[in-house]
């Protein structure tokens, strides 16, 4: 196949270099179409433009293929932890068992967090949503971590992705205690990284979290799931703010915020409450997809559709198996998990989903898995935030490496009005 794209403007041809990924996805070049043709390109919402060339993530929305450096999701969720898969985002390789026992010991050393910090927490008003306390106090912790002078920029860097991927955790759990009014529970050296998060977030004193390993590992595969997924609008939010060359902690505060969007990370909290609407209004779901398939209502099926995957999305696959495996572990039946399985019934087998390619993504499901494990349904996001985390540090990381990296200023094609005269407040009426 030809590695040039021919393009004819007013006559002239002009040749775009055409450039091929690892798996034979292609892309026309288009850094120099300015300069040579006085024309941009103009793509809403990026669809069509991609913002860099990755080695990180692969994704095959047509197959529902989803790979971190090369290996498949599946086998992943199936033999790995969030910690392994975090260093392998980060690193590009799995790592060995001295690199990920150095690794673990480096998040266990940054676990806790400034003692300072706490007053930020305890003066946040009880009910203030955790993704925005969350952003904030992330952001705060390029005031409580200063970079030190001595450090050399790789050690103050790796410090950084261990604070971040280790403190992050420990406070979505601060925030979680404080707001129901009980005590802190501290990080323990003993518990592995998910352990530690449920036993930081239902220890308590009058009644001890007893650890449950299914619980743990249903915790393991949530987050490998949400770990990264390539120009996703956080990650594209943690590149852009990035390329300004700001520190990291505000960068990733930017993530946050982009996610907490219900359109994104913020669907798996507006799922429940749709399904939980569906329940409350009898259990049937036609009225809900015939709101979704009206042009003139703003209703979206929460936790359907996605820009790349127009087929299964392969988390949301692995996720409803997980539904099953956690609640007939935990003896439990859950309502809202019979609702959703009866809606993606029906909704697979509609036209407008069918000629939509609108199948449940990753959060249809996930928030079954967060209610089994006794996770606050206003904590969903930040679960999935912890989750994205890697993902962000290694996409970040990789742009600071990427050679061809520049600050992100896109262009515009201007609509408003022409050159016009300034108009006097005389003119205008105002009072003299
Ligand atoms: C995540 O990008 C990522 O990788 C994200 C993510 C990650 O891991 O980072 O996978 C995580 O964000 C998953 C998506 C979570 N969001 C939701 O579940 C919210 C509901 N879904 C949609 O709003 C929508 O599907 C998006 C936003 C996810 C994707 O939409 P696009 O690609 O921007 O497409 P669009 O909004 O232009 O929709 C195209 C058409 C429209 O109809 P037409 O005007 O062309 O007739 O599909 C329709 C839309 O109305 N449509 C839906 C729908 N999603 C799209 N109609 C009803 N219900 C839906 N859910």
């Amino acid at each position: 196949m030809g590695k040039i794209a021919k393009l004819v403007i007013d006559g002239k041809t002009y040749e775009l270099p055409i450039v091929t990924g690892t798996e034979g996805e292609r892309a026309i070049d288009i850094s120099n179409l300015r300069k040579e043709t006085g024309l941009i390109t103009l793509d809403p919402g990026y669809a069509n433009t991609g913002s860099c060339e990755s080695s990180i993530t692969f994704m095959d929305g047509e197959k529902g293929i989803l790979r971190y450096r090369g290996i498949p999701v599946e086998q992943l969720a199936e033999y790995s932890t969030f910690v392994e898969t975090a260093y392998l985002l980060i690193n590009g390789d799995l790592p060995s068992a001295k690199e990920l026992n150095r690794f673990s010991v480096m998040l266990n050393d940054h676990s806790l967090v400034h003692e300072d910090m706490r007053a930020f927490f305890e003066n946040f008003p009880r009910r203030a949503h955790p993704m925005g306390i969350l952003s904030s106090m992330v952001n705060a912790m390029r005031a409580f971590y200063p970079e030190l002078p001595e450090r050399s920029d790789e050690e103050e860097i790796n410090i950084t992705f261990a604070r971040l991927l280790s403190k992050v955790r420990t406070m979505a759990a601060i925030s979680y205690k404080i707001s129901r009014g009980h005590k802190v529970v501290y990080p323990r050296h003993n518990l592995s990284y998910c352990a530690n998060f449920l036993n930081m977030m239902f220890d308590s004193p009058v009644r001890p979290y007893i650890i449950d390993q299914d619980l743990v590992q249903a915790l393991e595969v949530f987050w490998i799931l949400h770990a990264d997924h390539e120009q996703n609008c956080s990650t594209a939010a943690v590149r852009l703010v990035g390329s300004a060359r700001v520190n990291l902690y505000a960068a990733i505060s930017a993530g946050i915020c982009a996610l907490w969007g219900p359109l994104h990370g913020g669907a798996n909290q507006a799922v429940i409450e749709m399904l939980q609407e569906i329940y409350e209004s009898g259990g049937d779901p036609a009225p809900f997809i015939a709101k979704a398939r009206d042009p003139n209502d703003p209703f979206r099926l929460m936790g359907f559709g996605h820009r790349v995957y127009k087929t299964y999305d392969p988390r949301a696959l692995i996720m409803k198996k997980m539904c099953d495996k956690v609640l007939k572990k935990l003896k439990r039946h859950d309502p809202l998990l019979d609702i959703a399985k009866k809606l993606e019934e029906v909704a697979i087998k509609d036209p407008y989903f069918i000629d939509h390619n609108l199948y449940p993504n990753v959060d249809f499901y996930s928030g079954i898995v967060l209610r089994a494990i006794g996770i606050p349904l206003n904590m969903f996001t930040v679960m999935f935030a912890i989750g994205r985390l890697p993902g962000w540090i290694s996409q970040w990381k990789e742009s600071l490496d990427d050679p061809h990296w520049k600050l992100h200023r896109p262009r515009q094609v201007y609509i408003g009005p022409k050159k016009r005269d300034y108009i006097s407040k005389k003119e205008r009426g105002f009072p003299v």
